[in-house]
């Protein structure tokens, strides 16, 4: 980045602003990074606030509500700058539609990890991927929750999700944080993954990996959220489980070979470094009875790990059918995600889709691999746990000019159809969700967000879901660019 550029992109001039360390080095010749390094940047105020973004298009009628979003912010403070991506506290994004219009508002959701270190001014607690030499001891996860994975408006609330630990509400309106949420006594601190499902009756499932312990906790909560049904489930190791999947009947986990060494940990090594990959060994798929979770059962898919599935559901005959974004291996969240923070495009194997069916009478599994990069799967939520067709995910296409995707991409899984849009070589697409509009799947919108690296903002933009290869209808400019996050969800008006 040119120095005048800074200039303007901060609006400033540079008296007395602190510049976070790594754009002090390059505006000193230190060292250099790509465009897209701005992505990993801290946001440019503590608060964003901008009532009417300048928008393309018109925005279609009957799409009012407000999209929330989440992702590491908080990169910098001080001298000390985090070498993970997955490591900075959580920044929360309000994209209010209303009245023609898309205004955006951001804050931090000010865990007591975050109020700690910022009277320090100095990153001081352990952190997913960076273990600074002076770190404190923390008595329990939360000490170290950063909030920064999802946002999820649920029973009229907005929780900010980690996975760690606990979930946080925050305001849905002024997006303060507001408390911890402890579902019972017993629960409190308990991780709670940032991949909940919301059943199409509105019971929210979710599930919590305890670290070392080699355990799942299991929740079940009524839509009203109350806790109607919590348990511990015993695994023989703590393998990483970011995300699952629900059916009518079933609990869906993907447990890959990539699992905590608490020996490791217990030197200090960071979460993930603490970590290590037995590609010689199956990833293991773990089915549990919704309505009796004693009752198990295990089959195994060939060694790959994985964040996100889109979706599952099954049939009549007792087969199961879910997709899932897989890796070769762990090579992304080990060594690619440090990388992107020091500015290196390190080569990893992407993200596919795979295609899984399970036939729970035949006790018979495969899975297709597709052939495009991709990630962050969504589909209709209506759909969540029934049949569906349409996939909607990001895509990384020959003509990326970053490590990440940049464009978006619809995926017929029935007939195998699929379009996609291209941002376009220095544009990276982050996660676009499904906004049910029309009756019937595919009616409705795709919503999401980008960094236009050559431009130095962010935008968002709008599509007929059915129609991803006209491109936007609607797209608007943030006047700033916003740290790449992770995940969003819609919350009608
Ligand atoms: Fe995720």
């Amino acid at each position: 980045m040119k120095r005048r550029d800074f200039m303007r992109l901060t609006g400033l001039g540079g008296t007395g602003l602190m510049l976070p360390a790594s754009l002090t080095h390059a505006l000193a010749g230190e060292t250099t990074t790509p465009d897209w390094h701005l992505g990993f940047q801290n946001p440019r105020a503590e608060e964003l606030h901008t009532p009417a973004l300048k928008l393309d298009g018109r925005l279609p009628q009957g799409l009012a509500g407000t999209f929330y979003r989440n992702g590491p912010a908080r990169h910098e403070l001080g001298d000390r700058r985090y070498s993970h991506w997955f490591d900075g506290d959580g920044m929360v994004h309000a994209y209010r539609f209303g009245d023609g219009c898309i205004s955006h508002h951001a804050r931090f959701v000010e865990t007591p990890k975050y109020r700690a270190e910022t009277c320090a001014e100095a990153f001081r607690r352990p952190a997913f991927g960076t273990v600074f030499p002076d770190v404190e001891s923390v008595a329990s996860p939360d000490a170290i929750n950063t909030a920064n994975t999802n946002i999820l408006p649920f029973d009229d609330r907005l929780l900010a999700l980690w996975e760690g630990g606990s979930a946080w509400e925050v305001n849905p309106e002024t997006l303060a944080t507001g408390e911890r949420l402890a579902w019972s006594d017993e629960l409190e601190g308990a991780p709670f993954s940032a991949h909940p499902a919301v059943d199409t009756d509105g019971t929210l499932w979710n599930f919590g990996v305890v670290p070392g312990d080699g355990a799942l906790v299991l929740y079940e909560i009524a839509s009203s959220g109350a806790l109607r049904r919590a348990e511990v489930v015993s695994l023989d190791a703590s393998p990483m489980v970011h995300d699952f999947a629900i059916t009518r009947r079933h609990l869906v986990f993907l447990l890959p070979p990539f699992r905590l060494d608490p020996e490791r940990f217990g030197r200090g090594e960071s979460f993930i470094d603490s970590h290590r990959w037995y590609g010689d060994e199956p990833m293991r798929v773990l089915l549990i009875d919704k309505s009796d979770w004693s009752r198990r059962r295990w089959f195994d898919l060939p060694a790959g790990l994985h964040f996100h599935i889109g979706n599952a559901w099954e049939d009549g005959a007792g087969v199961i059918r879910f997709d899932y974004t897989r890796y070769d291996n762990a090579d992304f969240v080990t060594k690619a995600a440090r990388g992107l923070m020091r500015g290196e495009d390190v080569p990893y194997a992407g993200g596919h889709t795979a295609l899984v069916r399970l036939d729970t009478r035949k006790g018979r599994i495969d899975q297709d691999i597709l052939p495009e990069e991709t990630e962050f799967p969504r589909v209709d939520p209506r759909r969540t746990g029934e049949r569906y067709r349409q996939l909607y995910t990001t895509v990384r296409t020959r003509a990326a000019g970053h490590p990440l995707s940049n464009g978006v991409m619809r995926r017929d899984i029935d007939s195998g159809e699929t379009e996609h849009y291209d941002f376009g070589a220095n544009v990276i697409t982050e996660e676009h969700v499904f906004v049910p509009g029309e009756a019937g799947e595919d009616g409705g919108w795709l919503v999401g967000t980008a960094l236009d690296v050559d431009r130095q903002v962010s935008l968002i933009s709008v599509f007929r879901a059915d129609a991803l290869v006209d491109g936007p209808v609607a797209q608007a400019h943030l006047p700033y660019p916003v740290p790449l996050g992770f995940h969003g969800n819609w919350k009608e008006a």
